[in-house]
């Protein structure tokens, strides 16, 4: 079953970058930029990958992209993620990065575009994977912030296709950050953002009418709204959702009360995606092969949410 799900073309519209960064990469970085590390080895790195919540994944995955300072840095990254893609025939992506992440430390953006730039533009000519940025605003931060972020982002324009809303959820309502994404709809930008992950389906109903989205993150939460699936279903709003993750952050106990193939069969546009790939023990393949074993997705299954990924681009 694995190489068949490998084999399927797919698209991936979740993931960030700084979460496929693999525990040897980043050693390897810390090494290269003279940076002490909090572990000692690479096994006692892998052994802090358990969290009780989205907050706690998130302090470990903040820490891990300190060691990311160079556009060398930002193109090793991608370029290790873009490989990933060309082996389990993800044949476009839209990956996320979170500029404030890195700015925020004195790596000035222009170094961050740069090199995951180039990596995208050699993974569309030497590997054939096709891919969109999408510049994600850290919630957690005021919206000025989000602001001074998209002008400094501006005269690169070129080198996204949309904006992003991520980090802690809770608290941090999509309605906080209407003016910026109004901002970045004027220059053109469609918007996409973490809704219904940990929070309820009011963030998700925000994201859709305030935020104006043409996808949602996660969304997963919308189960809760029987109006917001009726909703989802008549407009065909598509949720990126991301197995591994839920379970990983505790949205779902276990993969078998995973609810993507009852919102799949009830007509909601739901794809799979793999979020943080090293963080959370996977990259696409490895999401549905978890569906298939544990929650019983079949081969008919399996091809509609990947038809339905390829179907969800933004960029066509
Ligand atoms: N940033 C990276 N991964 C995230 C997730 N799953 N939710 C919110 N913000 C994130
Ligand atoms: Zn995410």
């Amino acid at each position: 079953m694995y190489d068949w799900l490998n084999r399927l073309p797919k698209a991936e519209l979740h993931m960030h970058l700084e979460g496929s960064l693999e525990p040897e990469l980043l050693f390897a970085l810390a090494q290269r930029n003279g940076i002490t590390l909090p572990w000692p080895d690479i096994d006692s790195l892998r052994a802090a990958y358990d969290y009780r919540d989205l907050q706690e994944f998130l302090d470990l995955y903040y820490q891990g992209a300190q060691v990311l300072q160079t556009e060398q840095d930002f193109y090793d990254l991608t370029w290790a993620y873009l490989q990933k893609c060309a082996e389990q025939n993800v044949v476009h992506t839209e990956p996320f990065f979170d500029p404030q992440t890195h700015t925020d430390r004195g790596v000035p953006f222009e170094v961050v575009i740069n090199g995951i730039g180039q990596a995208l533009a050699d993974g569309r000519r030497q590997l054939g994977v096709q891919s969109g940025l999408i510049l994600s605003f850290l919630r957690h931060l005021p919206e000025e912030a989000a602001m001074r972020t998209f002008e400094q982002a501006l005269p690169y324009r070129d080198a996204f296709i949309a904006v992003g809303l991520d980090s802690s959820e809770k608290g941090f309502p999509p309605r906080l950050f209407e003016r910026v994404f109004a901002r970045a709809r004027a220059e053109g930008f469609p918007a996409v953002a973490h809704a219904g992950e940990e929070g309820p389906p009011e963030y998700i109903w925000e994201a859709l009418d305030l935020l104006k989205v043409s996808r949602i993150d996660h969304g997963v939460r919308a189960s809760e709204d029987p109006r917001l699936i009726q909703h989802l279903i008549d407009t065909q709003m598509p949720l990126t959702v991301c197995p591994l993750s839920n379970t990983r952050l505790k949205v779902f106990e276990h993969m078998s009360d995973h609810n993507i193939l009852e919102l799949l069969e009830q007509g909601v546009m739901v794809t799979v995606n793999s979020d943080d790939p090293s963080y959370f023990g996977g990259y696409v393949t490895e999401n549905f092969l978890a569906l298939h074993e544990h929650a019983g997705m079949t081969r008919e299954q399996a091809q509609r949410l990947a038809d339905n990924s390829m179907q969800a681009r933004l960029l066509k």
